[in-house]
C-alpha cells in the first residue's frame, strides 16, 4: 500500500471545519436527507464529483491574464485551436461552456426521433439529450463491467459482439450514432481498451455509423492503456491519446475533469464539412459566438493549458495512484467495491455493504448520509436512487447495482483526507445492521435524485 507523491506544492489554501456529529444530524435532516442540499461550509472533505471542483495549477492561473476578451477572432481562441489539433487531430475544435453544452448542441444532429444510439454506458445528461432529440438509448457494456468484485483491466469496455447484434436487430439505418464514454464514468470510471476502440470503430465504419466519443476523462483513460495495455508501455499520454481519437468521428468533452478547469468543455469534428456548419449554428443560438462559445477568454486560457497538464505523465501516476491508495485501504479493512479502482472514484458497493436493505430502499443513499454523518463527507448514489421512475407505470426502476462515488476532486486532497474516508467506512461497515434504508417523501418528475426530499424508513 503506498501513497504516490504529489509531483507539486501547495501555494494557495482554502479553510475547510469540521463539525461536530451533532450539528450533521441537524444538516442533514434539514437537507432532507439529500445531500445536494447541504450547504457546502457544512461538510469536511467533498467527494460528490470530480466535476469542476479540481485546483487550478500557478500556471493556469497565470495563463488566464492573457485571455483576450474580443468578441470574435480572440487570440485565446486560437490558442485553444492549435492545442486541440495537436492532442486529438480533429479539424473543427469548438469549445462550449461545459460537456452538457456540447451534447445538446450535437445530439439532435445525429438522430432522427425513434432511432437507437449504443453506448459502453450513458452518462445521465447524454442519456437525456439523446432521449430529447427523440432517440432510444442502449448500454452496451461488456459482461465484466456489471461484476464488482470480479478483477478485469478494461471494465469500461464495449460489449462489441452484442454490438453487433443489436445492429443486426434494429438495422444499422436505425442506429443514429454508437457513443463510448472513456473513461465509463457510470461503471466506476473503468478504462476503455485501445483494442476495444479499435474493435467498435471497426463494427461502426462496416455500417457506416458515427462513432461519438464522450472524452470527459480522456486523459486518465490513456494512462490506464499504457499501464495495462502491452503495446503501449512505452507510448506517452499524448500519443494514447492521438490515436483513441482516431476511432471517433466527433467528440463531445466536460473539460471540467481531466482538462482541469472549473468550467468548460469542447465539441469536435475530425472531418465533416456539413456537420461542422450544422454545428456551428446550434452554437451561436446556444453558445454564443463561435470563438467563445459560451466561456470568457480567460477560461479559454485556462482551458488550453490544463489539456496539456492533464496528459503530464507524473501527474497521471499521481492521480489514478492516490485512487489505488484509497482502493487497498479499503480492500484492508474488506470494504467492497467496483475491482479495479477506477480513474477519478472509488465506487463502494453499497448493496454488498448494506445487503439487508432492499433495491427500492436506496443502500447507495444511505451509505450517503452515513458517510457524512459519521465524518461530514460528501458523496453521491449511483444505484437505484439516481434512476427515475418508469415514464409510463410509474413503478421504481432497479439499477444494475447499488453504488455509492467517492469521487476524488484533482490536485484538492491529500493522503491524510483519504485516510479519513477510510475510516469512516470502517466505522459505518461495523454498524452496518443497523444503518436503515430510505425512502422519498417528495420528488419532482425527472432528475429526482437532485432535489428530492427522503426520510429513514422505520
Ligand atoms: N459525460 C460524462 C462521462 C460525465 O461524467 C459528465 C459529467 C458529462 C458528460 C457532462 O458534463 O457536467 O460538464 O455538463 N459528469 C459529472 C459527474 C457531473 O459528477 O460525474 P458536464
Amino acid at each position: 500500500m503506498r501513497y504516490m507523491p504529489e509531483p507539486f506544492k501547495i501555494k494557495m489554501v482554502e479553510p475547510i471545519r469540521m463539525t461536530t456529529r451533532e450539528e450533521r444530524e441537524g444538516f442533514i435532516r434539514d437537507a432532507y436527507y439529500n445531500a445536494f442540499a447541504l450547504s457546502a461550509d457544512n461538510v469536511y472533505i467533498d467527494l460528490q464529483t470530480d466535476s469542476g471542483t479540481g485546483a487550478m495549477s500557478d500556471a493556469q492561473w497565470s495563463s488566464m491574464m492573457r485571455g483576450d476578451e474580443s468578441y470574435s477572432g480572440g487570440r485565446s481562441y486560437y490558442r485553444l485551436l492549435e492545442a486541440g489539433k495537436e492532442i486529438f487531430g480533429y479539424d473543427y475544435i469548438q469549445p462550449v461552456h461545459q460537456g452538457r453544452a456540447a451534447e445538446k448542441v450535437l445530439f439532435p444532429l445525429l438522430v432522427t426521433p425513434g432511432q437507437y444510439v449504443i453506448s459502453n454506458m450513458f452518462f445521465d445528461t447524454t442519456r437525456a439529450h439523446v432521449g430529447l432529440a427523440g432517440g432510444r438509448a442502449i448500454d452496451c457494456v461488456c459482461p465484466e463491467g456489471l461484476d464488482s468484485g470480479a478483477y478485469y483491466d478494461f471494465k469500461g469496455n464495449m460489449d462489441v459482439p452484442r454490438l453487433e447484434a443489436l445492429i443486426a436487430e434494429h438495422g444499422a439505418e436505425n442506429v443514429a450514432a454508437i457513443v463510448m464514454t472513456i473513461t465509463n464514468n457510470s461503471v466506476g470510471g473503468q478504462p476503455v481498451s485501445m483494442a476495444n476502440m479499435r474493435e467498435t470503430a471497426r463494427v461502426a465504419r462496416e455500417h457506416g455509423i458515427v462513432v461519438v466519443i464522450d472524452a470527459a476523462r480522456y486523459a486518465e483513460n490513456a494512462y490506464f492503456i499504457k499501464e495495462r495495455e502491452p503495446e503501449f508501455a512505452d507510448a506517452t499520454p499524448l500519443e494514447i491519446t492521438r490515436e483513441m481519437f482516431s476511432y471517433g468521428d466527433v467528440f463531445t468533452m466536460s473539460a471540467k475533469k481531466d482538462a482541469l478547469v472549473n468550467m468548460g468543455g469542447l465539441l469536435a469534428v475530425r472531418e465533416d464539412a456539413e456537420l461542422t456548419e450544422a454545428i456551428k449554428t446550434r452554437v451561436i443560438s446556444f453558445e454564443g459566438y463561435l470563438t467563445y462559445g459560451g466561456l470568457s477568454g480567460r477560461d479559454l486560457e485556462a482551458l488550453t493549458t490544463g489539456l496539456y497538464e492533464g496528459l503530464d505523465h507524473d501527474y497521471l501516476r499521481y492521480r489514478v495512484g492516490q485512487m489505488q491508495y484509497l482502493a487497498d485501504r479499503l480492500t484492508a479493512y474488506g470494504i467492497p467495491f467496483q475491482n479495479p479502482v477506477g480513474g477519478h472514484a472509488v465506487f463502494v458497493d453499497a448493496g454488498k455493504m448494506l445487503p439487508h436493505i432492499p433495491y427500492d430502499q436506496f443502500p447507495g443513499q444511505a451509505l450517503v448520509v452515513e458517510l457524512y454523518l459519521e465524518a461530514g463527507i460528501r458523496t453521491c448514489d449511483i444505484g437505484s436512487y439516481l434512476m427515475d421512475r418508469d415514464p409510463e407505470t410509474g413503478a421504481q426502476l432497479r439499477a444494475p447495482f447499488e453504488f455509492t462515488r467517492l469521487a476524488v476532486p484533482r490536485r484538492v486532497y491529500t493522503q491524510a483526507h483519504l485516510d479519513v474516508v477510510a475510516d469512516a467506512l470502517a466505522a459505518v461497515q461495523e454498524r452496518a445492521a443497523s444503518v436503515k434504508g430510505y425512502q422519498i417523501t417528495w420528488e419532482p418528475k425527472v432528475l429526482r435524485h437532485f432535489t428530492s426530499h427522503l426520510k429513514p424508513v422505520d
